[in-house]
């Protein structure tokens, strides 16, 4: 949940963090009376339909609908998580965060972290000028024979480690590093003193990580340098050597070329590839949003990190035996993790890069991106002996464990496929995915069960009622309105009632949208009130909320009534009267409603 932070250091942080500033930052804007206006970052467009309010502190854009306050501006623009947004604004406005300040533990350990991460990017920066002078030329050389240009070069800063022994280590120790930093972060490897068997002492000495390789900086979203790969030039072992895990690296957290990817607007998948040089070629030709795992197969939380620069995942390993186990896995975790996922199934056991250069990127965007159904079957097609009925019998069981859970239409192809191949009809092979019942009803019922996620109205009050008090809600939101013209009472959704107690209570529009992050839905509904105050105009606002107030106090007295005289009858003596009574009062109540309308029209 959000509130990790306390709200009022939030208050303060979207307070100092002036949402038209922070914005402005990535997107020109245009004063128009008390919004500003401008191009959408999130969809492209011509007109600018991007508004940032700053009053209400909040963003909208009319064409594709995104919104919220700064902290989700940050979270959509940069990429972030709500806690990492935080992070990043309180450290644009040096606000210190609210549990690490006056923690001397906490300050060390950054200042330590901030030590390791300038000695990476200063390595990063030596290899990459080495490069281009005579001690990297082989390096140099290596990269342009494996057909990379100077510009992709730039793009992934591609350095070279020379073959010397101390070369990076003398230079970075003269740039006031020490050794001990040095080793803690990799780039140096450090042996003690040793004793030999001949009883001769060896003194303590100091050597590059990194000795004649051609270096590929792994760089995060936030531009850190968090480690190096280093590609030996021709053959030999190990073909990559990589950084171990440092305090300042953890290969299962990060994904090679984040930086790249985060900065790529629109896309609609990550592609995920094995190795450094299938991300670098890739790129080169002109594919998007391309990245790779580290040297491990796919871990959750890489799964997460790439949700958040693309909604879908295309697996693109290499087609040998490792790489079609490896899409296994990682269509296992990308299901575990509830995002759509495709796999690029490259021929002739190729890798990316050796595909893309023998069939260009046209080659590449013409391979069928493969649901995971398809690609399991087609690699449990290679398990079994098809021509035997045995080998039929076992595929279509293992088919039928894939099916399972299929949308009707997706399951209709596949079921089709496998009765050509398997010989079993539609009904037998229904049978054992265990779903005799066709699933088009159920289908047509999940919209509904959906929307019911959205919207929780009371039992008795109906979508006129619930509509009004979401309409008060966003009046409300405005801050316009006196707040004692809306009562507790006139809510009876428990959402809406707690926003109403929340705005009551103070609380900004923009703080309520902020603290619903680990409930999408919940979040997309606030924010769906919140962000389109109904009107500018004051006065209208509050002949808005009493058309509102009105119509749902007199549904509810009408309710009232009705419920009293459904249960009369049963009723005898002093609790008929009473009954009888109550209705007279409410009649009362509900005339004076109806006439004070009809003098304000
Ligand atoms: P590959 O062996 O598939 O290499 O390793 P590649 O990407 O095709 O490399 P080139 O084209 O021969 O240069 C894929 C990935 O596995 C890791 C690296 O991350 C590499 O990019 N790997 C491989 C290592 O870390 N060490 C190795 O010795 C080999
Ligand atoms: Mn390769």
């Amino acid at each position: 949940m959000a509130s990790r932070f306390p709200a009022a250091w939030l208050d303060e942080l979207r307070a100092r963090a002036d949402i038209v500033q922070i914005v402005s930052g990535y997107v020109p804007l245009k004063k128009n009376g008390h919004r500003y206006w401008g191009l959408c970052p999130f969809h492209g467009e011509k007109t600018a339909s991007f508004s940032v309010d700053a009053e209400q502190q909040l963003y909208y854009c009319f064409g594709c609908k995104a919104g919220g306050s700064v902290i989700q501006f940050i979270m959509e623009i940069e990429r972030l998580d709500f806690p990492e947004a935080v992070r990043f604004l309180a450290d644009q406005l040096h606000m210190p965060l609210p549990q690490m300040e006056n923690d001397p533990d906490w300050q060390r350990k950054r200042d330590q972290r901030d030590r390791l991460l300038s000695a990476n990017r200063e390595a990063a920066r030596i290899f990459h000028q080495t490069l281009y002078t005579k001690e990297g030329e082989a390096s140099l050389n290596y990269l342009k024979q494996r057909g990379l240009t100077d510009n992709v070069i730039r793009k992934f800063g591609l350095g070279a480690a020379p073959e010397k022994w101390d070369f990076l280590t003398q230079q970075l120790l003269q740039k006031g590093f020490t050794l001990e930093e040095l080793r803690q972060v990799g780039l140096t490897v450090v042996k003690d003193e040793e004793t030999l068997p001949d009883g001769t002492k060896r003194p303590k000495r100091a050597f590059d990580m990194f000795r004649n390789r051609a270096i590929f900086p792994i760089i995060d979203q936030y531009g850190n340098v968090l480690a190096f790969g280093g590609r030996i030039l021709g053959e030999g072992q190990p073909k990559y050597l990589n950084t171990s895990d440092t305090p300042v690296f953890n290969k299962r957290l990060g994904v090679y070329a984040a930086n790249l990817l985060r900065k790529e607007r629109h896309l609609e998948r990550v592609v995920l590839v094995e190795g450094y040089m299938d991300v670098v070629s890739l790129t080169q030709f002109g594919v998007t949003g391309v990245c790779a795992t580290l040297g491990t197969a796919l871990t959750n939380e890489q799964a997460r990190l790439l949700k958040r620069f693309a909604p879908k995942v295309y697996l693109s390993y290499d087609g040998d035996s490792a790489g079609q186990h490896a899409i296994l896995r990682g269509l296992d975790i990308l299901e575990a993790e509830g995002i759509p996922a495709r796999v690029l199934d490259f021929p002739d056991g190729l890798d990316p890069d050796e595909f893309i250069r023998r069939d260009g990127l046209e080659g590449f965007e013409k391979l069928p991106a493969l649901s995971p159904a398809t690609y399991r079957m087609r690699r449990l097609k290679d398990q079994y002996d098809l021509s035997t009925q045995e080998g039929r019998t076992e595929y279509a069981k293992a088919c039928a464990q894939i099916l399972k859970g299929l949308e009707p239409v997706e399951m209709e192809n596949h079921l089709q496929q496998l009765m050509v191949q398997t010989g079993f009809s539609r009904e037998v092979l229904m049978a054992q995915i265990g779903q005799t019942v066709p699933r088009v009803n159920e289908a047509v019922q999940k919209p509904a069960a959906a929307a019911s996620v959205r919207r929780t109205p009371a039992a008795d009050s109906t979508d006129d009622e619930l509509r009004a008090q979401e309409m008060l809600i966003s009046l409300l939101g405005t801050r316009r309105l006196p707040s004692d013209i809306i009562s507790e009472q006139d809510f009876d959704d428990p959402l809406l009632k707690s926003l109403y107690t929340r705005l009551k209570e103070g609380d900004s529009p923009a703080a309520l949208v902020d603290a619903f992050q680990d409930r999408e839905d919940i979040r997309a509904r606030v924010g769906r009130l919140l962000l389109t105050p109904p009107s500018e105009d004051t006065d209208q606002l509050i002949r808005m909320a009493e058309d509102c107030l009105s119509s749902l106090r007199r549904k509810r007295i009408e309710r009232q009534i009705k419920t009293i005289m459904q249960n009369v009858n049963g009723m005898t003596g002093e609790e008929k009267r009473e009954a009888m009574m109550q209705v007279q009062q409410l009649s009362a109540q509900l005339n004076q409603l109806k006439a004070r309308r009809s003098t304000q029209l």
